[in-house]
């Protein structure tokens, strides 16, 4: 049965005293807890891996990166490489957010080589996609979420480690949210897809993400869709409150 992820992206923000700050109370709220099944992770700036990585050791809290390079090691400053995150006992890292396929010109082919990279070191790649406001409007959305799947996994073998996570480039940071319905149609699109190129099996068994407005007022419904396996969440996961009411309602639906 697949697991419940609740996952935080911090993106760009949080001073060192801050992180510090919400991982501690973090920790505080699911110390004595049951999670019935829900996998936290928390995806902060690279520069806290390391307090992380002491956060992860002493709790039941998963950690991961929000991008690697292409490459293993050499002559690229300001890269960090899979290697180095395995060092860190990181178990995850994102790969493909829209924001790095738009500002850092992350492409398909790009993102298909960090996987490979991540997978040999094992290390579990949260696979971002989606389509834009205008693909959506102009009804192409299944071909492109289609496109970057092949992209993303060409020639790769499939495996349980590898979580996906759809996001609707128009729902990433606006207040508007996919609803369940049109969350769920993707979700259960990119699991066809996956029953197709690979098995029925290794298609029961990926975690299918949702990602964009996720809240503590809508995490509850979108979670109840058959597909939907856990959050990708931005904006929300930056307030212990609400990430924490996000996983309290995650717990509260596998409890019930
Ligand atoms: P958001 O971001 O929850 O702030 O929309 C989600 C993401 O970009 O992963």
């Amino acid at each position: 049965m697949r697991k419940t992820i609740i996952a935080g992206n911090w993106k760009m923000n949080k001073t060192f005293l801050e992180a510090d700050d919400f991982f501690a109370n973090l920790v505080e709220n699911i110390e004595d807890k049951e999670l019935f099944g829900v996998e936290i992770v928390v995806c902060p700036p690279s520069l806290y891996l390391e307090l992380a990585s002491d956060t992860a050791q002493e709790s039941a809290i998963f950690m991961g990166a929000q991008n690697v390079s292409e490459h293993d090691s050499g002559a690229f400053t300001g890269e960090i490489s899979a290697p180095m995150l395995s060092s860190m006992d990181l178990e995850f890292c994102i790969v493909g957010h829209s924001e790095r396929r738009k500002y850092f010109g992350d492409t398909d082919e790009l993102v298909n080589m960090k996987i490979q990279n991540l997978l040999k070191n094992n290390i579990s790649p949260i696979v971002c996609l989606g389509e834009s406001l205008a693909e959506r409007e102009n009804e192409q959305t299944k071909e492109v979420v289609l496109g970057q799947l092949e992209g993303a996994f060409h020639n790769i073998e499939m495996s349980e480690e590898i979580v996906i996570a759809y996001e609707p480039i128009w729902a990433i940071g606006t207040g508007k949210t996919a609803s369940p319905q049109q969350a769920q149609e993707i979700h259960k699109l990119i699991r066809d897809w996956l029953s197709e190129k690979y098995s029925d099996e290794i298609a029961g068994k990926t975690h299918i993400l949702y990602g964009g407005s996720m809240n503590p007022g809508n995490v509850e419904n979108l979670l109840q869709q058959p597909d939907i396996d856990g959050g990708l969440i931005g904006g929300a996961s930056l307030e212990t409150g609400k990430f924490n009411d996000m996983i309290d309602v995650a717990i509260a639906l596998r409890n019930n």
